[in-house]
């Protein structure tokens, strides 16, 4: 069964819904950022008639949308509203492989092909609210992935850089960009995309008020803090393989000038396992960026 079969399936599904209107179709209206849906838990019925009226998703994808909202909220995973909207308008069956359509909204993170991973929707969410993401703040994303970390970051922010180091995967999801942008996604516009070795950032375009490291590392990469604004904020997953403490680190400058980084891990200790930086040599994968 393709993605819009599914799609066609669910929608029967959404019938029983009795929310009229359910749609296939490209996005109804012209996206803009004060629009929101109703983010106080408890309301999923009017959660779901606005998307659908307004987004023109499938209501039974948005039924699991809601549900795995309200365990985000109760969790604390995401706390303020900017964050609460961007977890709410990020469809996220259009970000995983057709196979696993149906686990779209589990708390685990899912295979994407290629050996990695779309992390789960609540390290997402966590890890984004911990930098606390500004209109108009300038946002680097290492390890593209799935494509929907910057998704998200796109409805807090219009400028977004992300950087994928597998050549397949960047070019897949720049066209899931392109074909979501086609259907009305125009949040998605603000989101600019390359393949190369993330561990360099993206010069030409810092420094940027917040990074977001999707790949685990057991130092944090110097290039990446020379990018990082003086106040601005990285989250980096950081350890040996498979025991990373994700930590936000932020870089301040103290009266005399010189340059201070203050590290916290944004779990409390708890180990939380990613997939690792690697290295790019020529157009070869090799290895780790090892300290
Ligand atoms: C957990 S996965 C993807 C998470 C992604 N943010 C998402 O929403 O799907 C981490 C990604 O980092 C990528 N990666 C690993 N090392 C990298 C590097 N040196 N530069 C850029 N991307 C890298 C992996 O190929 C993988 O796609």
């Amino acid at each position: 069964m393709n993605r819009r079969e599914f799609m066609a399936t669910t929608s029967a599904a959404a019938a029983a819904l009795a929310v009229p209107g359910a749609a296939l179709a490209d996005v109804p209206f012209p996206y803009n950022y004060d629009m929101s849906p109703p983010l106080a838990v408890g309301q999923r019925d009017a959660y779901i008639a606005w998307m659908v009226e307004n987004r023109g998703e499938n209501p039974a994808f948005l039924a699991q949308h809601y549900a795995r909202y309200e365990v985000l909220v109760a969790n604390r995973d995401v706390l303020d509203d900017r964050n609460k909207r961007a977890f709410l308008l990020t469809p996220r069956e259009e970000f995983v492989l057709e196979r696993n359509l149906s686990r779209a909204y589990e708390h685990a993170f899912l295979d994407i092909g290629y050996g990695v991973t779309i992390s789960g929707p609540h390290l997402v969410g966590r890890m984004t609210t911990s930098i606390d993401v500004q209109m108009g703040e300038k946002v680097l994303e290492i390890g593209t992935g799935s494509g929907y970390q910057s998704a998200y970051l796109s409805n807090l922010t219009n400028q977004v850089w992300t950087i994928e180091i597998i050549a397949p995967i960047a070019e897949r999801t720049r066209g899931v960009y392109d074909g979501l942008i086609a259907r009305g996604y125009n949040e998605y516009l603000a989101i600019s995309s390359k393949n190369a070795d993330g561990y360099y950032g993206w010069e030409e375009f810092a420094p940027f008020d917040k990074i977001i490291v999707t790949c685990g590392i057991d130092h944090v990469p110097p290039p990446l803090l020379q990018q990082l604004k003086v106040g601005g904020i990285m989250v980096i997953p950081v350890g040996p393989p498979g025991a990373h403490h994700v930590l936000k680190i932020i870089k301040e400058q103290a009266p005399d000038g010189t340059i201070r980084v203050s590290r916290s891990d944004i779990y409390d200790g708890r180990i939380v396992p990613f997939v690792p930086f690697t290295k790019l040599e020529g157009d070869q994968i090799v290895g780790v960026h090892a300290e």
